[in-house]
């Protein structure tokens, strides 16, 4: 058998292994799986391994990245609990990566947007009509490959959390009172026409009780954080606070990190500087790309791509949530982060 047959045959034999495992899950396990009240794509949002999934589809493409990821040692995933920053850092790490190869005033920010050059591997599953394509799509990516993942740490395949597979991480943390409202505005505005809307008070209990998108969010943030503290060279873990304080130092670790510091003479250029004006909250969230139309994640998943952009503040939260509110969350911090040294910016 020539070489291409042996790739057609291993990929075939991948996807019905892959499909084998699905129809395993959809029979046996989703059935079984806790149900919470959905905050945007459902009605229904599914605890699986200790987390909760927006949808059955989100549930598919975490076992196809199990199954299929194969992490090369150029990698650099952004890992994230929505609305921590995502399309931010996504637009920063990009820019930073990239930055020999576009110049600015045809830069693939500006016509593309951050979504669609860092594929999100929870639904890269979705990226085509079959199993099979994405499998080899993931594969025929060039190197250095970016992604982007909400996946918590623990439900990571062994390969990519190994410290012999090479790849980096960064993760980004923010502020769970902030995390909450925005959380609130994005699922009222792109919830599907099936789910009602929800009070600030209704998200609030189940935020609290972690019945999120991807929560517990402390539990989320834990999990990188331990592993950060045991791989520092292996996940960067940062806060959307520090970056939004001191866009400057933060913008050069990230480049550092990713291999790519900045030169004595880019510093002087102002290569920086450019970096964080290009990636601003004013710059992207008034892009005509970033304001019209929806970001199609797979064929039940499609959000408004102006809902990522609303106001990039930190402590908003002040303007919605009650003392008694805020008090709450903080207690719930204190008592989730004790003994791990890690504290939420502020
Ligand atoms: P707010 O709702 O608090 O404004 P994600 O990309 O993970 O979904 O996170 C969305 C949050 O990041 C939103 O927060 C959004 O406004 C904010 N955001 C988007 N782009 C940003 C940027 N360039 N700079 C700072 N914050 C940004």
């Amino acid at each position: 058998m020539s070489g291409q047959e042996n790739k057609i045959k291993e990929e075939e034999e991948e996807a019905i292994s892959f499909q084998k495992t699905y129809e395993k899950i959809m029979r046996d396990i989703i059935p079984t799986l806790p149900k919470e009240r959905g905050w945007m794509l459902g009605n229904h949002i599914l605890q699986y391994k200790g987390f909760w999934l927006s949808t059955t589809s989100i549930l598919e493409g975490v076992v196809f990245l199990q199954h299929h990821f194969k992490p090369r040692p150029t990698d650099i995933i952004l890992a994230t609990s929505p609305k921590t920053g995502t399309t931010w850092f996504k637009a920063l790490i990009f820019a930073t990566m990239k930055r020999t190869t576009f110049e600015l005033s045809s830069h693939p920010l500006l016509t593309t947007g951050p979504h669609g050059l860092f594929p999100f591997l929870d639904t890269y599953i979705f990226q085509n009509d079959h199993y099979q394509d994405s499998i080899s799509s993931l594969k025929s990516l060039p190197s250095p490959r970016l992604f982007s993942t909400h996946v918590p740490y623990s439900m990571l395949p062994d390969s990519a959390t190994d410290a012999s597979s090479g790849c980096r991480f960064v993760y980004i943390c923010r502020n769970p009172k902030d995390i909450f409202v925005s959380m609130w505005f994005f699922a009222n505005k792109s919830r599907t026409k099936e789910v009602s809307p929800m009070s600030l008070e209704e998200a609030f209990e189940l935020f609290c009780r972690g019945v999120s998108p991807y929560g517990p969010y402390w539990d989320h943030v834990l999990g990188y954080w331990k592993a950060s503290l045991e791989s520092p060279n292996k996940i960067l873990f940062l806060k959307y606070e520090d970056m939004k304080n001191d866009p400057v130092v933060h913008v050069r670790r990230l480049a550092e990190f990713i291999g790519k510091p900045f030169s004595a003479e880019e510093e002087r250029n102002g290569a920086v500087e450019e970096i964080i004006r290009l990636c601003s909250f004013e710059n992207l969230s008034n892009l005509e790309i970033n304001k019209n139309g929806a970001e199609r994640f797979s064929p039940e998943i499609a959000i408004d791509k102006s809902n990522f952009f609303r106001k990039g503040q930190v402590g908003d939260w002040k303007n919605y949530l009650t003392e008694e509110m805020a008090k709450r969350i903080d207690q719930i911090s204190d008592d989730k982060l004790y003994g791990s040294g890690l504290k939420f910016g502020t």
